[in-house]
């Protein structure tokens, strides 16, 4: 709500203006009016008017664009409903409010009193626990010296029940268990295992409406992708997400995960926020076919709009060529190769060294012993 909005909403006395025309505004259930500089959700139901403030207790939405539902006006945004004529919340939630208006039909001319008849009121919400963002060396996060946390996403899809073997999740599970090794935390998260609902867009209605936490995660505590959400921006130090190839593009669970992502980077453009900080992405790209460094742009490109840091070779990548079909040599050839399990390892030991420097400690491999992305080893020794 805009300090306008405000100060007209705190005003008192009567404060009447003419909106418009009975005949024309009847003709609408609902819509938006302006009393002066107040917009209002003009309501005309049964024969008559009523009026509620415009401005969505929720996030702002406006209330005047949304639908009637009996007697409630639902928000175009997030669907929360208030009376019509009182402006209180549905049964249950009563006790959140919108201001309610008065409203006269004199000589064919609809007039709204700007000044509200009925305050606006705010139910205690508890803050959603995504609410609050955890920062390693800061309050609430981990010591800046306790041990790195790496995260891998899985993002192939398959039947849970009768898994199959990835190429993509064999190579991602190399580089999580050498994160152990290594003295990380460690988890994966298999986006296949989750249940959780595709993106609905409340971007595209407003980018208010695209909220963090993510407005479904807030609605639909069923909604799994929360634990991404948690992994992401609040536990992880270095990510590591593997895809398969799937005709030219990551994989499906892989965009669904990402669109709904979106609630990160809209913190930057709508709150001058940024969730990602000191954060570390590496990709693991696997196809029978080809298209790796498109898909691989696309990728860093979305990771890197998110404020995420790579490191020198951002990924691995394995496909054996746009005339292959011979996926069952495909398979054997991924399980059996020292090289790209090796090159897994050093993927995710490029993401701690460049996590480190990134925190401010010492990068301890200062003599790397492999060579980026095409995993062979480096022959170097001093010379005398
Ligand atoms: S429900 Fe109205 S802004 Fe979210």
């Amino acid at each position: 709500m805009s300090e306008a909005e405000r100060a007209d909403e705190q005003g008192a006395g009567e404060r009447w203006h003419d909106v418009g025309a009975a005949d024309g505004l009847a003709t609408r259930a609902i819509q938006t009016v302006l009393a002066g500089r107040t917009p209002i959700a003009l309501i005309h139901r049964d024969g008559r008017f009523s009026a509620i403030s415009g401005v969505c207790n929720h996030a702002g939405g406006p209330l005047g664009d949304g639908s009637l539902e009996g007697e409630y006006v639902v928000c175009p945004w997030h669907s929360w409903k208030f009376h019509c004529e009182t402006g209180r919340g549905e049964p249950g939630y009563e006790s959140d409010q919108v201001p309610a208006h008065a409203v006269r039909v004199e000589n064919g001319r609809v007039w709204v009193n700007a000044a509200p008849r009925t305050p606006r009121r705010r139910a205690a919400h508890p803050p959603h626990p995504l609410a609050t963002i955890l920062r390693r060396g800061e309050a609430g996060g981990p010591p800046l010296d306790a041990p790195l946390r790496v995260l891998g996403i899985s993002t192939t899809g398959m039947d849970v029940a009768h898994p199959r073997f990835s190429t993509s999740d064999e190579l991602l599970d190399a580089a999580i268990a050498r994160a152990g090794e290594l003295g990380a935390e460690t988890r994966t998260i298999r986006l296949r295992e989750l249940r959780f609902r595709h993106c609905e867009g409340y971007y595209s209605k407003s980018a208010r409406a695209c909220t963090w936490p993510c407005s479904i995660t807030q609605m639909d505590p069923s909604d799994q992708l929360e634990r991404v959400y948690e992994g992401v921006v609040n536990w992880a130090d270095v990510f590591l997400v593997a895809t398969p190839i799937r005709w030219g593009a990551a994989s499906s669970l892989y965009y669904k995960m990402v669109e709904r992502m979106n609630c990160i980077q809209n913190q930057e453009t709508i709150a001058d926020r940024i969730l990602l900080r000191n954060k570390v992405v590496g990709l693991i790209v696997t196809g029978g076919q080809d298209n790796i460094q498109a898909v691989v742009g696309q990728m860093m490109t979305f990771f890197g709009e998110l404020g995420c840091q790579f490191p020198p070779f951002p990924f691995i990548a394995h496909s054996r060529g746009w005339s292959a079909e011979d996926m069952e040599r495909n398979v054997e050839s991924v399980r059996k190769s020292r090289d790209l399990h090796d090159g897994a390892c050093a993927l995710v030991e490029r993401g701690l060294d460049t996590c480190r420097a990134l925190l401010g400690i010492r990068i301890g491999a200062e003599q790397p012993a492999r060579g980026g992305r095409k995993a062979h080893r480096l022959d170097v020794r001093a010379e005398t």
